[in-house]
């Protein structure tokens, strides 16, 4: 459920019409749905209500934008975070340090330090190399850094090969058999205090059985560690319930994951901590976007919006698909290209889709496009970064400025000997 709907014939982002976000801002625009946002991490807590009182880290990668994460951190979300700009930004928000989990495969010397520094709440290593490093850091700072061991379990998440996370030939993780002996080694260190397990398998997950198969795998390993005599107090399950793209599509509802995860962990006697992404912040925000002409083709027309594969990488990166639907929809439909202004090819966000009719001039929307989204984005072909706006029920503000072409030359420059 989103807060997207159409009344009196226009598209509404809760009660704003989105005319007129783009006559204020113009386009292309990313539009978040605070209320939305609100519904989505209530949804998933609940959901997830039987395990006891997890630990929420919402996935930052997934819309990094500060006003999204205040939203969240007034849900009393904590956040996961995969880089030192991720963890200012979450500290920026207002997400507590004790809330923030720090993951990622190749946290650097300063970003292990910065992470220290600033009390987070858990490293997820993710090798032995970096729990050495990390352990020599925070002797040297006299601190100690609560670790869980991120484990690659070898599950095959069925989702895109570009979003798995979990088989064995991925970088992610310790290979789940070699995890003992790392985590009992990594015990003995001064500096690390171990004290639990972590694994995310993939993104975009639409079917339970994987995550299942995973932390069957993880129950487990925390068996086998405690026989050890290894302290196991975490379980970090991570994120990758995948949402709806397609309208129409059904995927495992929050509340069948929070019972599947409420069977299999009944017996871990640990705190859970989850690091959802997606399904908080995906159906929470639109793309909205312009058509600037429709162009006559051989079998189809090409509708050419203003937003390109920069704004919305998902289409051309992962060939995924988001729902296009007209904002002032008049009953006739059409099948089309629709594309971006970019010159390549795969500046193609659907082929041959059937869609409400569309002339030059119209607004148009990508639905889902709140998480993985305006974080892509990227500047080629010299367009510049998009603006973000959040509603709140019937005002909206300007939470990210759009940045033109001309601000991101300002930080070029020919040197003099270049004559
Ligand atoms: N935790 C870790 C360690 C992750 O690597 C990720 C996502 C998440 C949590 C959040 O996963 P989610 O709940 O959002 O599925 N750019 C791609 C998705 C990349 C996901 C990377 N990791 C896309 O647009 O589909």
């Amino acid at each position: 459920m989103d807060h997207f709907q159409i009344r009196g014939g226009v598209l509404h982002a809760e009660n704003v019409a989105l005319p007129a976000i783009a006559e204020a801002v113009g386009t292309p625009v990313y539009i978040y749905s605070r209320a939305t946002l609100e519904r989505h991490a209530r949804v998933f807590r609940d959901a997830l209500s039987a395990t006891g009182k997890p630990h929420i880290a919402f996935a930052v990668k997934a819309n990094p934008n500060l006003a999204v994460l205040r939203v969240l951190a007034n849900m009393g979300y904590g956040a996961d975070v995969v880089s030192g700009g991720e963890l200012t930004r979450a500290l920026k928000a207002g997400m507590k340090p004790e809330d923030i989990v720090f993951s990622g495969v190749g946290k650097t010397h300063a970003e292990l330090q910065q992470g220290l520094e600033a009390g987070i709440g858990q490293f997820n290593i993710e090798s032995e190399e970096e729990g050495y490093e990390l352990a020599a850091i925070a002797r040297r700072f006299g601190l100690t850094a609560a670790c869980a061991l991120r484990v690659n379990p070898d599950v095959d998440a069925g989702t895109h090969e570009k979003i798995s996370t979990g088989k064995r030939e991925n970088k992610f993780g310790v290979p789940i058999d070699r995890a003992p002996a790392i985590y009992a080694a990594l015990s003995q260190e001064d500096g690390l205090d171990m004290r639990g397990i972590a694994v995310h398998i993939g993104s975009q997950l639409g079917d339970l059985e994987p995550l299942e198969t995973a932390f069957g795998k993880v129950g487990t390993l925390i068996g086998d560690l405690r026989e050890m005599g290894c302290k196991v107090t975490h379980a970090d399950l991570g994120g990758g319930l995948g949402v709806p793209y397609k309208s129409g599509e059904v995927l495992p509802a929050p509340a069948e994951y929070g019972a599947m995860v409420a069977r299999i962990t009944k017996d871990w006697n640990v705190q859970l901590m989850f690091e959802p992404g997606r399904v908080i912040a995906g159906n929470a925000g639109v793309l909205l976007t312009r058509v600037i002409r429709v162009k006559r083709g051989i079998e189809r027309p090409f509708v050419v919006v203003d937003a390109a594969m920069n704004d919305l990488a998902r289409p051309a990166m992962y060939g995924a698909w988001h729902d296009f639907e007209a904002v002032e929809p008049d009953g006739e439909r059409m099948t089309a290209h629709i594309v971006g202004p970019i010159c390549e090819t795969g500046d193609t966000f659907a082929m041959d889709r059937e869609c409400d009719a569309l002339v030059a001039g119209e607004l148009a929307v990508f639905r889902t496009a709140g998480a993985y989204g305006a974080t892509m984005a990227s500047s080629y072909n010299s367009r510049g970064f998009v603006a973000e706006v959040l509603v709140d029920d019937d005002k909206f503000a300007v939470v990210a400025d759009r940045i033109a072409a001309g601000a991101i030359m300002d930080a070029e420059r020919v040197p003099d000997w270049l004559t």
